[in-house]
């Protein structure tokens, strides 16, 4: 340790940061396994993870290794040339994914980008003028001017017009108005959803998955593609590879990022079925689609998540949470939702102060999204002493707070 420089020096300049990130007053300089710590060496445990990406946890000694020699012996060579571990991570991703096609990006809004254009080049195929997508309400697909049409929040929207056209907008979880559309709307394509909403509180549709299965139907009925946005579920978050797999069924397009690169800015775009074969040279690209250093990150996440049963892990200690919670918080009044590690925690009463309040006073890192809802998305490894911790300061201060 005494010899890495943890961050710059800080300085009194103004910053020059475009100021688009509400920032809590905090940074850390350094971080271990489930752990961060401040400059002064204050220790923080870390049930957010980076918004659900640091899934192996921090400074992984197998993704450290593969950064450190990949980029000792070759960053990048673009795809004008063979990538060799870009196929070798496609062929791994391919394979946990149940995908036949890979396309690697850089973030999630870009490959639901990917996703979005797969669907429009699907349609005009079949000799659709103008092809629409079904989003849901409430949901979130990213910050690119596609990405944030299909979005389900009008504060993400707000300021951008105009947007993108192209998206029929139904409520979550509702398949009458998804059969309504088809009915009113012969232009449609695809429909793109998230298995289990994340930024939207940490919503499964009120059947639970059987709503994917009945997406599935409607779309093999019409000959739309079922496409999933699994940048927040994917990568063992839920306690399956991906969240799709606690189904029978199986998506023609999937997206996801994330945990994909435990902290490397790296996405994908995948499909199988219906999806193959539409997009083909010349349509897609990205200067740094899976370049050597994101594609050795995304082949040793994956080989790490597999190694060390951490699926496995996510869906046992994800159930003890959820149990815990349920129990410990019988009396508060509280909802406790979610499926292995991405869990929600919906209060009676907007708790956004709860952030402050975790990290200030029981150095606990977490979220609050859609307003009332906790969100924990620890480590895909946290073990059950960790567990216990996380488990008795949530427990201690949502206590306290509905008191
Ligand atoms: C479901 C979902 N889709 C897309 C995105 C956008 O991903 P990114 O921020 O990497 O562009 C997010 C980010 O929170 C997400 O949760």
């Amino acid at each position: 340790m005494n010899n890495i420089t943890l961050a710059p020096v800080q300085t009194d300049q103004p910053s020059h940061l475009m100021p688009v990130f509400g920032r809590q007053p905090i940074s850390f300089v350094r971080g271990q396994g489930a752990h961060l710590y401040t400059a002064d060496g204050t220790e923080y445990l870390d049930a957010l993870t980076g918004i659900a990406v640091c899934g192996l946890g921090h400074s992984h000694p197998a993704i450290t290794a593969a950064i450190a020699e990949q980029a000792a012996t070759l960053i990048h060579t673009s795809n004008l040339f063979e990538v060799p571990w870009q196929t070798a991570a496609a062929q791994k991703l391919a394979e946990v994914a149940g995908m036949e096609e890979v396309f690697f990006s850089n973030s999630g809004a870009e490959s639901n980008e990917g996703a979005i254009k797969i669907a429009r080049k699907f349609g005009h195929m079949q000799g659709v003028a103008s092809p629409k997508i079904i989003v849901a309400d409430h949901s979130f697909h990213g910050r690119t001017m596609a990405t944030l049409s299909a979005t389900g929040n009008k504060k993400v929207q707000e300021g951008f017009g105009p947007l993108v056209e192209g998206f029929i907008r139904v409520p979550f979880g509702d398949i009458e108005a998804i059969e309504e559309a088809a009915i009113h709307h012969p232009d449609i394509v695809a429909i793109l959803v998230e298995p289990i909403q994340g930024e939207g509180g940490v919503n499964t549709a009120p059947q639970g998955f059987s709503y994917l299965e009945e997406i599935r139907r409607i779309c093999n009925q019409h000959n739309w593609l079922m496409m999933l946005d699994e940048v927040q579920t994917g990568n063992g978050r839920t306690g399956k590879y991906f969240a799709y797999q606690h189904t029978n069924i199986i998506p023609d397009v999937l997206t996801t990022a994330k945990g994909l690169g435990n902290g490397f800015p790296i996405g994908a775009v995948m499909t199988q079925g219906r999806g193959v074969g539409v997009l083909t040279a010349g349509n897609h690209g990205s200067t740094y689609s899976g370049t050597a250093l994101g594609s050795r990150v995304v082949y040793t996440v994956i080989d790490t998540i597999q190694k060390e049963n951490l699926v496995e892990n996510a869906a046992n200690m994800g159930a003890y949470l959820v149990e815990q919670f349920t129990e410990q918080l019988a009396e508060q009044n509280v909802t406790v939702r979610g499926f292995g590690l991405m869990v929600g925690i919906e209060l009676p009463k907007a708790c956004g102060e709860l952030v402050n309040i975790a990290r200030d006073e029981h150095h606990l890192i977490i979220n609050v999204t859609a307003g009332s809802v906790i969100r924990l998305l620890p480590t895909l490894n946290i073990n059950k002493k960790q567990a216990d911790i996380l488990i008795e300061r949530i427990v201690k201060m949502v206590k306290n707070f509905l008191a």
